[in-house]
């Protein structure tokens, strides 16, 4: 095989491939894997500069028996992890000498990598989840069938401990079906057309009594005219029902929460009109080191807290969810001691 086929075939993969020749000198080498493995590469022996040991041994190995051979390679570009699967084959009966070469063909399955172990962390996360409510409940069974058998007082305070945990592990099964149904639908463009001020009334419905007892008030701050954006009004409900709980659960000692509705014609961050409600309390805030990390799955800021307050640290990863499927954007701000402001931004619907 001339060098010219032998260059022109390289670069047709569309993936970073490079031979290596029976003495050991990468002879050919496409512009993808010349700009993985560095563009002095062609000419020289490959273990000046492959340098990891499974790809060397890989490489070494079918140069010897002609067997093909699967391995990892690692590369950083200073920024970030790269992780390669490499095929590594004989090209045999090839012209470049009599024996044999081999081609290497790098594929980047960083991106399964990152999907696998989200799922292990998920599934992890989930079962640690699960279990504390469970262990609690399985210790109170055992003891009131055992040293708390004939105390009617014991009784009574166990079950309400275990209808708590039992009503926790509730709240968490239904929070994971519903963070499940709205990831799932998260391409599909809502079409309703949903009137927020109506939306946040609702919710304030909804939520009046848990204000209450929590001696909140809420302080609705909207515009006359109606504000409609595209949507689906469920959804909505539970960002919205979702942000003014937290509101009320971390930041009621504030004693009120301010519900801002505006419209902005130019909402930078939409690059159209947007509406943005605004979720504001004068509780104590959250650590801004919290932040970038608020909305992902099980992110708990002040762990214990939450935990006693009957959180699962999925209401925020719901909320980010459902305002991506409708192409909003989700702002947190925060100062320490100053309460906390959860901005929702929506494209306003077109008029017609
Ligand atoms: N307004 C707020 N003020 C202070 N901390 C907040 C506020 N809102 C959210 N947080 C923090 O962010 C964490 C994540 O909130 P998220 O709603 O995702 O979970 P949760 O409230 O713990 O559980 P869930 O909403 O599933 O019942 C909370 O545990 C809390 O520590
Ligand atoms: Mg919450």
């Amino acid at each position: 095989m001339g060098d010219d086929i032998l260059d022109g075939l390289l670069s047709a993969i569309p993936l970073p491939a490079l031979v290596i020749d029976a003495s050991e000198y990468i002879v050919a080498a496409n512009p993808d894997a010349l700009a993985l493995i560095g563009g002095q590469a062609l000419g020289r022996n490959y273990v000046t500069i492959l340098r990891q040991p499974a790809l060397l041994d890989a490489i070494e190995a079918t140069l010897s028996d002609g067997q093909a051979r699967t391995t990892r390679y690692l590369s950083n570009d200073g920024a970030q992890d790269t992780t390669f699967n490499v095929s590594c084959r004989a090209i045999e009966g090839s012209q470049l000498q009599s024996e044999t070469a081999a081609l290497l063909v790098f594929e980047d399955v960083t991106m399964v990598e990152q999907a696998s172990q989200m799922r292990r962390d998920f599934v992890a996360n989930v079962s640690h989840e699960m279990r504390t409510p469970l262990t609690a409940l399985m210790g109170f069974i055992e003891t009131l069938r055992g040293p708390a058998r004939d105390d009617k007082a014991a009784l009574v305070r166990f079950l309400d401990i275990m209808q708590d945990e039992a009503a926790r592990m509730n709240r968490l099964v239904g929070d994971l079906m519903s963070l499940n149904r709205v990831e799932s639908d998260e391409r599909v463009r809502p079409t309703e057309t949903v009137v927020l001020n109506e939306v946040l009334h609702s919710t304030f419905r909804t939520l009046r009594q848990m204000a209450q007892d929590a001696g909140v008030a809420f302080e609705p701050d909207f515009p006359e005219l109606p504000v409609t954006v595209r949507g689906d009004a469920d959804q909505l409900k539970q960002v919205f029902t979702n942000l003014i709980e937290n509101a009320i659960k971390y930041g009621g000692a504030g004693g009120r929460i301010t519900i801002r509705l505006t419209v902005s014609e130019r909402e930078t961050a939409l690059r159209a009109t947007g509406a943005r409600v605004q979720i504001i309390d004068y509780g104590p805030g959250i650590d801004p080191v919290h932040l970038p990390r608020l909305t992902e799955r099980f992110y708990r800021a002040d762990d214990h807290r939450s935990k006693a307050l009957g959180g699962t640290g999925l209401g925020l990863a719901i909320v980010k969810h459902i305002v991506n499927r409708h192409r909003g954007r989700l702002r947190v701000q925060s100062t320490l001691g100053q309460g906390a402001t959860f901005t929702v931004i929506l494209p306003v619907a077109p008029q017609n």
